[in-house]
């Protein structure tokens, strides 16, 4: 170990909504359990963190709801800020990117290496809504999609045929706020000539780090091999910092910019108004003795790796991080959360359901920690292990080992008399947990960790099991001490082990044991507890969670659920518009084609298919098979059988998944894709032909 201290800081989350599992799952649970770790070994940490403000999500969600930018992220802020306190996430400051320290220190930040000459500067045309005076962002930009010709599409993305797109490939791009047609104006800005930090990028990341993980040093391999290019690190905005050059009225840095050096304006702020406690925040920037460690979401990587190294080391004077921990993504009941789809569980929401249940919510988030790879957060996998684990392992060996001793030595710590050998083998067992946990600990591998700490909880649970005290009282209360001793020593070890994870619950124990040394390096140790120790007043530690309020979430996400679909079906309808009308034909290429009708006898699925279904109809012609791309739009196909459809009987057969289609069923298109099978309005003879 060559540094001396470690500054920890977690993404500045977006202030334009509340805060939700996946980000606490993804970013700040671990970043935590990674700072209460390190101080419970007695290092030097500071751990930083605080809202990002600026930015055009903020500016879209002021939008929304009618009222100023400030007061969103006002409110957001506030929101955020109590639900990480709540949930026991300990920063040594969370601020903000509004504050005037911080305006005032990216500005700077900025000017210096404008002075220096480290930016280039381009002029390019830009989209510009006349109307308005403004200039737009890829996302305001709205037009038909040149690949699917839906109208509505975004300037980054099309979101009905999935397509990427460049605000330039619209047709006919209009303001999405305003409707107003754009058009192309030149504008200037500042880039970060990234090309120029590419070998150095290459070497400091790519050779020397080489210990990041596998999905950290892979995107970031990626975006070295595809060669980088100048970033604009200013916009046309009138929300942010104002780029602090004449003639820049109207410009603000990128909130990619700004945000992280949020990082360091925030360490200042708490370094300038308590220097005894924190020192210079020089000393955490600037000092090759420290150790910067980012916690973010893998959404994040490229900024985190490559953009922010890229313009402290332009600046020159700031040390590097050393590793750059990044999740994947959490999902939720097996879809991608979304704050725009309410599809989330927030921290707020699920303090009024599941009051005083912090420690549960951390536990499963870190037991389903997507480390590497993305992971699902299911409501039945939260109770289970809130049931399974935490109640039943963990919560039933203290509550034993404190009921036992409160019954037969008065709630005071027995005497620990001679070791059997079992005794001795329980406790070798138990003091490996350490060695274990603070590898994996030092591995940012959390979601083991946690598992190695409840080891130490089956640990203890089977200790009790095997040597069953309470039979053992009414004949022998020296062995019982000493069973019991043993097993206070072990509770009193779980106490320290899961502090970083438990917070709430650790404090709890450690009351509950009367425990005052608390450190890391007390883990393992079997004299924690002294002979006639008073522990304190016994309550569970965890408790039961039944069906009523798991129950209670899952209906909420399927009420959810039914919303969103009517609400995007609303959408399509709204935004439908007539397919042109083909070129013309005439009834002697119609009549080349056979339609005809024919009765569904049976109407199922397609093995590994999860858009085809298989008919077979009667076509009053001995029958056949007809495969049709419609299984999206009918979730139960046994509703098509019965039924008399239209077919088109002559064309070639075709092989679709090892299966023969005969014809093609024809459906109507719905404004929102939906596929409907034609019918006839009254019953034919099968066979009978349409024209
Ligand atoms: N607000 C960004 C997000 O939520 C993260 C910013 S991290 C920082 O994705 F480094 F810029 F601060
Ligand atoms: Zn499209």
């Amino acid at each position: 170990m060559t540094y001396k201290r470690t500054l920890i800081t977690a993404a500045l989350p977006y202030a334009n909504g509340p805060v939700h599992i996946g980000h606490l799952a993804g970013v700040y649970v671990p970043a935590d359990i990674y700072a209460r770790y390190l101080r419970l070994k007695g290092q030097e940490v500071l751990f930083v963190c605080g809202s990002d403000e600026h930015g055009v999500p903020v500016t879209i969600r002021a939008r929304k709801e009618g009222i100023t930018t400030q007061q969103v992220v006002d409110r957001y802020h506030e929101l955020i800020k109590r639900s990480f306190a709540d949930f026991g996430i300990s920063f040594n400051i969370y601020s903000r990117t509004t504050s005037a320290i911080h305006h005032q220190f990216a500005s700077d930040y900025f000017r210096k290496l404008y002075d220096e000459g480290k930016f280039v500067e381009q002029t390019t045309e830009q989209f510009y809504d006349p109307e308005t005076g403004h200039f737009l962002t890829d996302r305001n930009i709205r037009g038909e999609c040149p690949h699917c010709h839906s109208l509505g599409a975004y300037g980054d993305q099309c979101e009905k045929c999935g397509s990427t797109l460049s605000p330039e490939e619209l047709i006919n791009p209009y303001n999405a706020e305003t409707g107003n047609p754009l058009v192309k104006k030149p504008t200037s800005h500042w880039y970060l000539p990234l090309d120029q930090y590419q070998q150095w990028l290459e070497q400091w990341i790519l050779e020397e780090h080489k210990e990041w993980r596998p999905n950290v040093y892979g995107q970031c391999k990626s975006w070295l091999d595809g060669g980088l290019r100048p970033r604009a690190v200013t916009r046309d905005l009138d929300w942010g910092i104002p780029v602090p050059v004449e003639g820049a009225e109207g410009k603000v840095l990128y909130v990619w910019f700004d945000a992280p050096i949020g990082y360091i304006s925030n360490t200042k702020e708490l370094c300038d108004a308590q220097p005894e406690k924190y020192g210079k925040w020089e000393t955490w920037w600037k000092d090759s003795s420290t150790r910067l460690i980012h916690f973010i979401g893998k959404d994040n990587i490229v900024f985190h790796c490559i953009v922010f190294p890229a313009m402290l080391k332009a600046d020159g004077s700031y040390i590097l991080p050393d590793n750059v921990p990044s999740n994947e993504f959490l999902n939720l009941e097996g879809d991608k959360i979304s704050t725009s789809r309410n599809w989330a569980v927030w921290l707020n929401e699920y303090l009024d359901d599941f009051p005083g249940k912090q420690d549960v919510l951390r536990y499963v988030l870190t037991a389903n920690a997507p480390e590497t790879k993305d992971n699902d957060f299911t409501w039945a996998d939260f109770q289970a292990r809130n049931n399974n684990e935490l109640v039943a392992i963990y919560g039933n060996f203290i509550n034993r080992a404190l009921v036992l001793t409160g019954k037969y030595f008065d709630g005071k710590v027995p005497a620990q008399g001679e070791l059997t050998d079992y005794d001795r083998q329980t406790i070798d067992e138990f003091r490996n947990v350490k060695v274990e946990l603070e590898r994996l600990l030092n591995d940012f591998r959390f979601r083991d960790a946690q598992k190695e700490a409840m080891n130490l909880a089956r640990i203890g649970n089977k200790y009790l099991a095997d040597t069953e005290p309470w039979k053992l009282a009414k004949t022998d209360l020296a062995r019982t001490a000493t069973i019991l001793n043993v097993s206070l020593q072990i509770a009193a070890n779980l106490a320290i082990a899961f502090e970083p994870f438990l917070p709430f619950s650790s404090a709890k124990l450690r009351e509950m044991l009367g425990l005052e040394s608390f450190s890391w390096e007390n883990l393992g140790r079997t004299d924690l507890l002294a002979e006639g120790h008073a522990l304190g007043e016994v309550s569970l530690l965890f408790e039961k969670i039944d069906e009523a309020p798991i129950q209670a979430q899952l209906d909420r996400l399927a009420r959810i659920k039914t919303e969103n679909e009517a609400a995007a079906q609303a959408e399509a309808l709204k935004n439908w518009q007539p397919v042109p009308v083909k070129t013309a034909t005439n009834i002697d290429e119609f009549d080349k084609t056979d339609i005809r009708v024919g009765t569904v006898l049976e109407c199922g699925p397609v093995k590994k298919s999860d858009r085809l279904l298989q008919f077979r109809i009667d076509d009053g012609m001995g029958g056949r098979t007809i495969l049709s791309g419609i299984a999206q739009s009918y979730p139960d196909p046994s509703v098509l059988v019965g039924k008399q459809v239209l077919f088109i009987a002559n064309f070639p057969p075709r092989k679709m998944m090892g299966i023969e289609s005969q014809g093609m069923i024809l459906s109507a298109v719905d404004a929102d894709g939906k596929l409907v099978v034609t019918t006839v309005t009254a019953p034919v003879r099968n066979g009978a032909q349409v024209g």
